[in-house]
């Protein structure tokens, strides 16, 4: 896990500083500890496992792997331990599922078998080729120096509807690097797409020096694989680079397309994760297909200070086209913000995001991301709040839902802007997580924060509160949203990583003077979405009186300038059906 997570806030810009300038030659992956892969947890414990989030009944997961909808079935892998809760020994889980919220689990996929991934099977995607068959490209570990080559892995019976074999050819592995690449940082490939000559293409993550690079292979065939000499994009100072994920977007509307879609009106996003810091970044631009060049538009940050899917504990995620629903989803594992020692207590470690539709917004200037609609089959118990005012300091309780597994939604409104308060130029370098951890939730502003506090023990000795505040800056009024860890928990005070992520929220406020949030709040994670999700950010978080039925949920108002909840709407949520094996009557 990334060497952030347990720096305190304070020593974030300096630390910042000091990757910057001096990780050349540092390998910033997974955290490795020999001595703790393999042993088996004696006892799970419960408390902060999801109710309704995707995750495995023990052990450590990190990436979603080849997410696919194939013949009626949603497919997930994932990079799972299946012998302890930190990272190693890593397999590919399968888990198969008609709505991507109840789950079956199947045997791993994908595991160290032969000559070309004794060493590991690391991080891939899955590609529907022409007949409808579904092939996956694999990341495979060859020697203990971690010497990485590109493998392939087959369905080995097409009628079976779980796929739940696959084959893994002789004539693996497909790409091997050449003299010009860094083998040990080379993986990862995305789903392929087909050009309009006929040829395959497939990006891997890697870097030269400090430069974060995606590589560019081509095939006509699938198995043979030419390198395009030149990178498909790459940017200075951004290090490793993993888990590319590159894809079309429609510049009208809310439906995916399929990768190898070749008509007008789109854009193409590329999104990478940075090994470095532990978070991902995008952009949106074009596709320059005479050049095989991707070519990010001018209107946002093309490095570690880009947009980002989400703001918090959110890494290496992937996307897939759902042909049954005309969407793109996308898949994001939400690491654990804990120390080592307590993922070995707990007996797990890791959970996924929620699955999220994402389309461009129509700025084109973002993305969008949204819960799927399936997600919403698990709402019972609701309240509903409407025209409540919150003056400067109040806050009410929503009651009547499970607030530790609920899902809420809320539409807050004000009268002016005239009461933002001015945004300090010296913020403008600044990670909005460090103005965040400035501007907390306590700190009395003009108009914000005001916003939910979940997770919340009765008298506030712990919360999670996710909120907004906004800014005048000189040309334009600024929306900060956060969410922030920093009082989650009382246990662990000093050592666990405990930040306050944000991320600036692009609306135009004078026009409609509100602003929506949505959270899942779900045991240990809040996942929330600004503006009807231009904004996301997600929270692991330990809480050690805000549990079960002590957890509360309240809305709140900082500021000077009265705020209203035009409308709330909370739900318990229910428990579906998670990762039970298939066949046990356990699930
Ligand atoms: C990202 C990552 C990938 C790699 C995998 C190994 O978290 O480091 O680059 O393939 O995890 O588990």
């Amino acid at each position: 896990m990334g060497s952030l997570k347990k720096s305190s806030l304070w020593a974030l810009p300096l630390l910042c500083f000091f990757i910057v300038f001096s990780n050349n030659g540092v390998n910033a992956s997974h955290k490795i500890f020999p001595e703790l892969q393999s042993i088996s947890p004696v006892d799970v414990k419960n408390v902060h496992r999801t109710g309704y989030h995707f995750q495995p009944p023990k052990n450590w997961i990190n990436d979603p792997n080849a997410p696919m909808y194939y013949n009626g079935e949603y497919h997930l892998f994932y990079q799972y331990n299946p012998y302890g809760s930190v990272w190693g020994n890593i397999v590919w889980a399968h888990s198969v599922s008609t709505d991507m919220i109840n789950w079956i689990a199947l045997e791993p996929a994908i595991y160290p078998s032969k000559v070309f991934d004794k060493y590991g099977t690391w991080s891939g995607s899955a590609t529907i080729l022409p007949s409808n068959k579904p092939i996956i490209l694999y990341t495979g570990i060859i020697d203990a120096n971690q010497t990485q080559v590109q493998n392939y892995a087959i369905p080995a019976d097409l009628s079976d509807p779980f796929l739940s074999k696959w084959i893994k050819p002789d004539n693996n592995p497909l790409i091997v690097g050449d003299m010009s690449i860094n083998k040990t940082q080379f993986r990862d490939p995305t789903t392929a797409w087909l050009g309009r000559d006929g040829y395959w293409r497939t990006l891997m993550g890697t870097r030269w020096v400090n430069k974060g690079i995606a590589l560019l292979y081509k095939s006509k065939d699938f198995m043979k694989w030419i390198k395009v000499q030149h990178p498909f994009h790459s940017v200075d100072d951004t290090g490793n680079w993993e888990c590319p994920d590159f894809f079309p977007v429609l510049l009208h509307g809310t439906n995916g397309l399929d990768p190898s879609y070749k008509g007008k009106n789109v854009k193409y996003a590329l999104k990478v994760s940075l090994d470095v810091t532990r978070f991902e970044y995008y952009t949106v631009g074009t596709y320059d297909t005479k050049k095989d060049r991707y070519i990010p538009d001018n209107t946002s940050i093309d490095g570690w200070k880009g947009l980002r899917l989400d703001y918090g504990n959110f890494y290496a995620s992937k996307s897939f086209y759902d042909p049954s629903k005309k969407r793109r989803i996308t898949w994001g594992w939400a690491n654990e913000s804990d120390t080592v020692d307590d993922d070995v207590k707990k007996g797990w470690a890791g959970i996924m995001a929620s699955p999220r539709k994402l389309w461009l917004d129509p700025s084109g200037k973002q993305l969008v991301q949204w819960p799927v609609e399936e997600l919403e089959t698990l709402r019972e118990k609701k309240v509903h709040l409407s025209n409540c005012k919150l003056n400067k300091g109040d806050k009410i309780e929503v009651k009547g839902i499970t607030p530790a597994q609920a899902d809420v939604e809320v539409t807050f409104s004000f009268k002016s802007l005239d009461k933002a308060e001015p945004f300090d130029p010296s913020w403008t370098d600044f990670y909005p997580q460090d103005v965040c951890a400035i501007k907390g939730s306590t700190v009395q502003g003009g108009l914000g924060p005001f916003g939910l506090l979940t997770l919340a023990s009765e008298k506030l000795e712990e919360y999670t509160p996710v909120f907004f505040r906004v800014f005048k800056a000189q040309d334009k009024y600024k929306v900060l949203m956060c969410s922030d860890a920093s009082r989650s928990t009382l246990e662990n005070a000093t050592t666990m990583y405990k930040p306050s992520f944000a991320g600036y929220v692009d609306v135009d406020l004078e026009k409609t003077k509100r602003l929506s949030l949505r959270s899942l709040i779900d045991h240990s994670v809040v996942e929330s979405f600004g503006a009807g999700g231009k904004t996301c950010i997600t929270s692991r978080v330990y809480p050690t009186l805000a549990i079960y039925d002590n957890a509360h949920l309240f809305a709140f108002n900082n500021g000077t300038e009265a705020i209203k909840i035009k409308t709330l709407k909370a739900w318990s949520m229910g428990k579906p059906k998670m990762n039970g094996l298939f066949g046990h009557s356990s699930y």
